[in-house]
């Protein structure tokens, strides 16, 4: 195949890939998008190998037969929850891809006394470290979510001198590496060892409720790896690819944190959940009105307008499908039903709309926080289902909270207000919630699913 060509379908699969992402961005298109990204990979795939002979065609084909089965059976058995722990993984994979060409092509060029030009010489390098520091940090962030190892953030002293320390050794050993004429061993594993080693240091001090955003940023680095690992290879679909990733991660992760009100920086090295945050309230003195599934049914029954507010709780019990069935009752019973989504509702971003759609719920009834907040006032019944910290007024009242600042769904504002969860327990930021103890508040304790079967049975009755 021409080289010609052969550029020309790479450009095909980038304008795939970027049609992809375009539409991952809305939910209506999402699984469009996905598809399209899908045979946008197949295409580049399909012409690097026509293109290039670099192994034979039996051992690419056993490696496709056996990650296509091994892929196929991840994407089936895991569960939603489990989802950020998968993404940690495959990030992983990917850095470790990265590390694995660059350094194979290093190792190559050695082993053939060859001189490399300047610039594949330095992605070369920033390949190895970038990959080996995905690699590591995203196996950490695997470890912390799967409840491996513990989710605190691990602090000592100095550890962000030490890690510093080591950021500055591998960019010294780098730089003496591509400058110096012949290509050297000793500084190509201390390089190696010193990423892995950084990859763990940078990442054990950060909570494993901030896992998700490192994961995000993880990712982006897993792209940037791919981009440098294509200018060493020399394969212009790949550089394109990667930095689509990168910057699509960066992205991702600047909005994750500003919805919940820090910065990059603040998640990074602010070890969060260390010494559980700066707010002094408790709940000293105050009281909860409890609800059964009867009287909230009654209550929805007669509600003209209610809106369901979904948290991570949602996700754990996997009351998504039973969430639909109630809303079509109370509908059948003259009500409207809308759903109101924070951006960092559950513990990834669209979290709440995936599990949503998984249950056939219109697009049309999702509304994202800036849409549906002044609606709060005029709702008769804001329905807030496994959702802790989104719905936490602190945000605006304390400014020792952690949250505080963080833009809330005014769930508080409604006429009335039903929670539903297990019993009195904290969210994801540790912290009381006074929305839970607001005199308008009533709440039915118990597994979500379960409550809601109840509730739906006696909707069904009335
Ligand atoms: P959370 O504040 O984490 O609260 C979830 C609540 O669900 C808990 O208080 C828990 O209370 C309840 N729950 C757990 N299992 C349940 C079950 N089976 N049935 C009923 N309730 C159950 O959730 P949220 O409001 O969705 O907020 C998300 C938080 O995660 C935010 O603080 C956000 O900043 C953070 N975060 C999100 C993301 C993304 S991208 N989404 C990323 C990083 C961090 P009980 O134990 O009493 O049942």
């Amino acid at each position: 195949m021409s080289h010609t060509v052969t550029q020309l379908i790479y450009l095909v699969a980038s304008v795939l890939f970027i049609l992809g992402l375009k539409w991952l961005s809305s939910p209506a298109t999402a699984v469009k998008g996905n598809r399209i990204s899908g045979v946008g990979m197949l295409i580049a795939i399909v012409v690097t190998l026509l293109d290039q002979a670099i192994v034979t065609y039996q051992v690419i084909i056993a490696g496709l037969v056996v990650g296509s089965a091994l892929g196929l059976w991840m994407a089936k058995a895991v569960k939603m929850t489990s989802m950020p722990q998968m993404v940690a993984l495959l990030n992983g994979l990917g850095g470790g891809a990265s590390l694995l060409v660059g350094g194979a092509e290093f190792l190559r060029s050695e082993l053939v006394n060859e001189q490399l030009p300047l610039d594949t010489s330095i992605t070369m390098q920033l390949s190895l470290l970038i990959g080996a520091v995905t690699l590591t940090g995203s196996l950490v962030a695997w470890a912390k979510l799967q409840e491996v190892m513990t989710g605190k953030p691990i602090i000592y002293p100095g550890q962000k001198a030490l890690n510093a320390l080591m950021f500055l050794a591998v960019v010294g050993l780098s730089v003496y590496q591509v400058s110096v004429p012949e290509s050297l061993l000793w500084p190509f594993y201390a390089v190696l060892v010193i990423s892995l080693l950084l990859g763990v240091t940078l990442v054990i001090p950060i909570g494993g409720a901030d896992m998700p955003v490192v994961i995000s940023l993880l990712n982006s680095y897993s792209g940037i790896a791919a981009a440098m690992t294509g200018f060493v290879i020399r394969n212009e679909v790949l550089i394109i690819a990667g930095a689509l990733v990168g910057s699509s991660g960066i992205i991702l992760s600047q909005i994750m944190c500003k919805a919940m009100n820090r910065s990059l920086a603040n998640v990074l090295f602010g070890a969060f959940g260390a010494t559980g945050g700066g707010s002094t309230k408790t709940a000293e003195g105050l009281t909860v009105r409890q609800t059964s599934a009867d009287d909230a049914a009654v209550q929805l029954a007669y509600a003209k307008s209610v809106i369901v507010v979904p948290g991570y709780g949602l996700a754990v019990a996997q009351a998504q499908h039973i969430v639909r069935e109630m809303a079509d009752l109370i509908e059948k019973k003259g009500g409207e039903v809308k759903y109101a989504i924070h951006p960092v509702a559950g513990r990834m971003p669209g979290h709440m709309n995936v599990l949503l759609a998984e249950a056939n719920v219109p697009y049309d009834k999702l509304f994202d926080m800036d849409q549906i907040n002044a609606e709060f006032e005029r709702t008769d019944v804001c329905l807030v289902i496994g959702a802790n910290d989104v719905v936490n007024p602190a945000s605006r009242t304390d400014p020792g909270s952690p949250i505080y600042g963080m833009p809330i769904l005014n769930a508080d504002k409604a006429h009335s207000i039903i929670v539903l969860k297990r019993g009195m327990g904290a969210g994801f930021a540790g912290i009381e919630n006074e929305l839970f103890y607001n005199p308008k508040t009533a709440m039915l304790f118990g597994d979500a699913k379960g409550s809601l079967q109840k509730v739906v049975t006696e909707l069904k009755a009335l």
